[in-house]
């Protein structure tokens, strides 16, 4: 009885999440929890928030059962974790002083929209709730550019939106929910120009999921010495380590001074000496990512093509989730499918409904086509 009750409130509270534009930090998973009767013992597909289904690197696994011993002690004593940011820089091609490690790239975007809140924040709608909704939040104007009909990033309007007033533009490339991009040399013409005026954030969160050429990082501009751009990345995604809470941002060093003096000392005191050591060790252990990197592709590919052929209009995705239109559903989708043991985010636009589901394997995935084959249209 009491879990059922437990269920229902939080059917409740994500379908009221499921229901807003964009994503609410409420659908983000910010106030939201599992109860353990959903946990995948009772069958739970999980589709609701792009994570790695493939679980951490096993080098990942090694380095957390190593360490194990140590955690008694603080982060900072531990001298095997006093190289995490040097590491980062290397792998990156940067100094450690380009580097703030934050505890999730939640955190990150959290501390961008406070920095830099003087004036308004140009951005996408819909596009990744944390940095508008805690602009928003906290008072600041948000000038939200529809994406064009492709769901892709209208880079003029974007630019156009730019005014005396603003104090940052943020893109989500890959843009989450979507799975758009936009191509690597409009963005870069776009970042030169938007940064003469005001801080351009990019979030590239899901960058390890595209090839060559669409992967360049927007990095570049930053080791030019633009000092005013931002690149924010994760752990959470490719390196499968949502539950640990790694971030970090990439910028140049003034820039990452001023985000640093919001915290005491030093940022890596916020980091668990776990979640450091299993990054460290995943970035050695790309094997893991690629593999993730191809039976997502895969996957993505049988579940586009699947829908398709049930008649439904896909977004071409680039990433770990599938963005595609309900029709004329009627309902709450993201409600319905839950009650069908599959969790999933569904949103209202201007132009209808959509879907957007993660990418889960390809037993997940075959699960998950055929439950939609029972959906009205
Ligand atoms: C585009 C984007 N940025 C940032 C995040 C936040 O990730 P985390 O806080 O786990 O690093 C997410 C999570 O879904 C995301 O989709």
């Amino acid at each position: 009885m009491a879990s059922n009750i437990h269920r229902r409130d939080w059917l409740k509270q994500s379908t009221l999440a499921a229901l807003g534009i964009g994503f609410s930090l409420r659908s983000l998973g910010g106030e939201d929890y599992l109860p353990r009767e959903l946990g995948s013992e009772t069958g739970l597909i999980n589709l609701g928030s792009n994570e790695n289904p493939y679980g951490l690197a096993p080098g990942a696994k090694k380095a957390i059962s190593d360490l194990i011993s140590s955690v008694h002690r603080y982060q900072y004593n531990i001298p095997a974790l006093q190289t995490f940011r040097k590491e980062l820089a290397e792998y990156y091609g940067v100094t450690v002083d380009h580097i703030l490690v934050t505890p999730g790239s939640g955190e990150a975007l959290n501390l961008m929209a406070r920095a830099y809140s003087q004036g308004n924040l140009v951005t996408a709608t819909p596009t990744f709730g944390i940095l508008p909704n805690t602009a928003k939040k906290i008072g600041v104007a948000v000038k939200e550019i529809p994406l064009d009909n492709k769901k892709i990033h209208d880079l003029d309007a974007l630019l156009k939106a730019i005014d005396a007033n603003t104090s940052q533009v943020y893109i989500c490339n890959p843009a989450n929910p979507t799975g758009t991009i936009v191509q690597p040399a409009a963005l870069k013409a776009f970042c030169e120009e938007a940064s003469r005026r005001t801080m351009v954030s990019i979030d590239e969160a899901y960058i390890d999921f595209l090839d060559a050429p669409y992967n360049e990082s927007m990095l570049s501009l930053v080791k030019s010495g633009n000092k005013n751009i931002v690149i924010i990345r994760t752990f959470s995604k490719i390196h499968a380590m949502a539950g640990m809470r790694v971030g970090f941002i990439l910028a140049h060093p003034d820039t990452i001074k001023t985000l640093a003096a919001n915290y005491f000392g030093n940022s890596n005191f916020c980091m668990s000496a776990l979640s450091m050591t299993a990054a460290m060790a995943s970035l050695k252990d790309q094997s893991h990512s690629v593999s993730s990197k191809q039976k997502n592709a895969a996957a993505r590919e049988f579940t586009t093509k699947s829908l398709q052929e049930l008649g439904y209009h896909c977004i071409p995705s680039y990433t770990n989730f599938l963005f595609f239109h309900l029709n004329n559903y009627q309902g709450d989708f993201a409600k319905d499918m839950l009650a069908k043991n599959v969790l999933l985010r569904s949103h209202d636009l201007p132009d209808g409904k959509w879907c957007r589901v993660s990418i889960g394997t390809m037993e997940e995935m075959k699960k998950f086509v055929e439950i939609m084959k029972g959906v009205p249209k």
